[in-house]
């Protein structure tokens, strides 16, 4: 089974994907996680990346599908649970040539909740844990006890642009994925674990079928 998250800055995508990855045994593909490590690895790519991250832009198609296929190289047979990726119709159809894909969740969530989520979000830079302030210790990763920090992009300005490069060239994939009767749209202002069971009765159908 091969799996789209869909949805804007903030939506949840990454907390959702760790749950259901561990769930339904996916692996968890994030391509914002694969440019942050390449950027605190120093490498090349990492350097071309950082600009635009840290701007609120997408990173170029060209650079982004290099770096997932070599990713889907190494990958075994386990299904996958792709988190930010594709986030245009170019690397849709990048993706459409390599693989098939089964369904697309996408989470939709108001752009109030979008800004408090992601400013007062903390990170495990050690373990990728994510929290929020308004209900975890701020400092330290209960999951490996690593120190939390915030990321360079999670201020309101990014956000605000992140937002809007998100209206101008992801979200037209809804309606691309739409009019292949794949997407699935969950309400994600919803708590976690309800979030986590709607997405769950959809992938419990796909696996039946
Ligand atoms: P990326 O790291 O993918 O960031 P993003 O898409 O902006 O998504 P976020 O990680 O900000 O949010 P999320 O939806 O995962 O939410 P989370 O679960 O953390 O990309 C970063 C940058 O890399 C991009 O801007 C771009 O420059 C570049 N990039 C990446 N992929 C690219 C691509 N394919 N093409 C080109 N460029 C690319 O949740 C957020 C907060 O809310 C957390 O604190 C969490 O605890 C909380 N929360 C989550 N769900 C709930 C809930 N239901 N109720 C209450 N709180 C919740």
């Amino acid at each position: 089974m091969n799996i789209i998250l869909l949805g804007a800055p903030g939506a949840g995508k990454g907390t959702q994907a760790i749950k259901i990855a561990k769930a339904y045994g996916l692996q968890h593909i994030s391509t914002g996680d694969m440019l942050r490590a390449e950027m605190a690895k120093g490498t090349e790519l990492g350097r071309r990346a950082q600009g635009y991250m840290q701007s609120g832009q997408l990173v170029p198609d060209d650079l982004i599908i290099a770096m997932i296929m070599e990713r889907f190289d190494g990958l075994g047979q386990k299904g996958m649970l792709l988190d930010g990726f594709p986030r245009t119709v170019a690397q849709a159809e990048a993706l459409d040539k390599r693989a098939k894909v089964d369904a697309v969740i996408n989470l939709t969530v108001p752009e109030d909740v979008i800004m408090t989520r992601i400013c007062g979000r903390r990170v495990c830079p050690a373990c990728g844990g994510t929290y929020h302030i308004s209900r975890d210790d701020p400092k330290i990763c209960r999951a490996c006890g690593g120190e939390l920090v915030q990321r360079p992009d999670d201020n309101p300005e990014t956000v605000k642009k992140r937002l809007d490069t998100y209206l101008s060239q992801t979200a037209p994939l809804v309606d691309y994925y739409a009019a292949r009767g794949i997407l699935h749209s969950v309400d994600g202002s919803i708590s976690i674990e309800y979030g986590f069971m709607k997405i769950s009765a959809i992938l419990e159908k796909l696996k039946n079928r």
